[in-house]
C-alpha cells in the first residue's frame, strides 16, 4: 500500500474528531503563529494539514492567504465540507512534500506531526530542501513531532521521535531556533502523547 492509500483509507474510515491526533482547537499552533507577529496577508501555510482545524481558526483571525497540503485528499475534502463557503478562500493543494514544487514561497510553514513520517535521510533530506526552496528568507517554521518520550508509531506507521537538540540538529544551519517547548496531547481515547513545538526562522 502507498502511503496516498493508507491516509486516504485513515480519513475515509474515519471522522476527524476521530484520528488519535485530533485537536478540537490546535492551541499551541494558534498562539506560536500569533506570537509571530507576522502580517495578516503573508503566506502560509499548513504543511500535512490533514482535517485539522488549524485552517478554521486562522480564517478566524483574518489570516488572508492560507494554503492547506496534503498527501490524502479525503483529508482536504473533511475540511473543505466542514468550511462551507468559507473553504473558497484557501487554497487546497493535494501532493507529497518530498517532491512538491510550489509556485511560490511562504512567510510561515507549519507541520504538526508530519515531519516525523519521514525515516529515511533521503525522505527527510527531500523536506526539507523544499523547506529551504519555498520558505521566505526571514520567514518562520513551525514544527512538531512526537517527542522523545512520546509514541513509536502514529497511525500504524512507524515515525522517528524528537527530542530538542535532535530536531535541531536534523535542521540546516541557516533556521535559527526561536521559540520550544513542549505539549501532552490527550488523544480521543483518552492517551497521552508528548509531543515538542520549535519554532525556527530562516536568516
Ligand atoms: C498525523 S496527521 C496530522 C494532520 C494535521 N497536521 C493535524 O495536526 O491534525 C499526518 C498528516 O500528514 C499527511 N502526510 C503524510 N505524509 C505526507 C507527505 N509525504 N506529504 C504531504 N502530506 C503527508 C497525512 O495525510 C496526514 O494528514
Amino acid at each position: 500500500m502507498t502511503d496516498k492509500t493508507h491516509w486516504n483509507n485513515i480519513y475515509n474510515k474515519k471522522s476527524p474528531n476521530e484520528v488519535s491526533w485530533y485537536q478540537p482547537t490546535p492551541n499551541i499552533s494558534l498562539t506560536l503563529i500569533e506570537s509571530l507577529k507576522v502580517n495578516k496577508n503573508d503566506s502560509i501555510i499548513d504543511v500535512g494539514g490533514g482535517a485539522s482545524t488549524f485552517v478554521d481558526n486562522l480564517l478566524k483571525k483574518s489570516y488572508e492567504k492560507v494554503t492547506v497540503f496534503d498527501l490524502s485528499e479525503n483529508a482536504l475534502n473533511h475540511s473543505r465540507k466542514r468550511l462551507n463557503q468559507e473553504s473558497e478562500k484557501i487554497v487546497w493543494v493535494v501532493g507529497d512534500i518530498t517532491g512538491h514544487k510550489f509556485e511560490s514561497k511562504y512567510k510561515v510553514w507549519h507541520d504538526r506531526a508530519v515531519f516525523h513520517f519521514l525515516t529515511t535521510p533521503e525522505h527527510q533530506n527531500k523536506y526539507i530542501e523544499n523547506l529551504i526552496n519555498f520558505l521566505e528568507s526571514k520567514g518562520y517554521l513551525i514544527i512538531s513531532t512526537f517527542a522523545e518520550d512520546g509514541p513509536l508509531k502514529c497511525s500504524g506507521l512507524e515515525i522517528v521521535r524528537y527530542s530538542k537538540e535532535e530536531l535541531i540538529k536534523k535542521m540546516p544551519d541557516n533556521l535559527n531556533l526561536v521559540q520550544f517547548q513542549k505539549e501532552t496531547h490527550i488523544s480521543p481515547a483518552g492517551k497521552e502523547q508528548r509531543f515538542n513545538y520549535w519554532v525556527f526562522q530562516k536568516r
